[in-house]
């Protein structure tokens, strides 16, 4: 899926649309450059999913959990909200704990800068890059 946004507003409706469409026990990788609405995204999928308080990135802590409230999905425990920015490869990565996240059935798990991690990435990771088409714009593309 393709989109392009030209507001902070339009890419969180967008990232609305893709939560809508969600599952516990799903992943999303977040690519593209600093700026470009990772976070953005971010704050529009788990507003969907009924969580109220601002969504920064977890650039230092890495992991911000949030508890979901989403009639659509019961069984929808938390949303874990990952930053890896900081993490300099996969092992560390891996010592830090990410696959319990990854591995969580009961949890939907988005990752910024996933790019960094990408060969530790669980099988069925919906993609999503974001691109700067210029100041307001951005493209977004959704696979997997
Ligand atoms: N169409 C758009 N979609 C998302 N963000 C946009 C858009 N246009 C401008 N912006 C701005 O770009 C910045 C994106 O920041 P952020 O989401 O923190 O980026 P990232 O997490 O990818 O580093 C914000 O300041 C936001 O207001
Ligand atoms: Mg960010």
């Amino acid at each position: 899926m393709r989109f392009v946004s030209h507001s902070e507003e339009e890419t969180q409706s967008i990232a609305a649309g893709i939560a809508a469409e969600s599952s516990p026990g799903d992943v999303y990788a977040l690519k593209g450059d600093l700026g470009a609405g990772k976070t953005v995204f971010s704050s529009g999928f788990a507003r969907a999913l009924g969580i109220d308080e601002p969504i920064r990135s977890p650039t230092f802590t890495i992991v911000q959990e949030y508890v979901p409230r989403c009639d659509r999905l019961p069984d929808l425990k938390r949303l874990y909200h990952l930053d890896v920015y900081r993490v300099p490869d996969s092992d560390s990565a891996l010592a830090f704990g990410v696959d319990d996240f990854f591995d969580d059935e009961s949890a939907i798990t988005l990752i910024e800068w996933a790019e960094r991690v990408a060969d530790i990435l669980p099988r069925g990771t919906v993609t999503v890059e974001i691109r700067h088409l210029d100041e307001n714009s951005r493209g977004i593309v959704v696979s997997g």
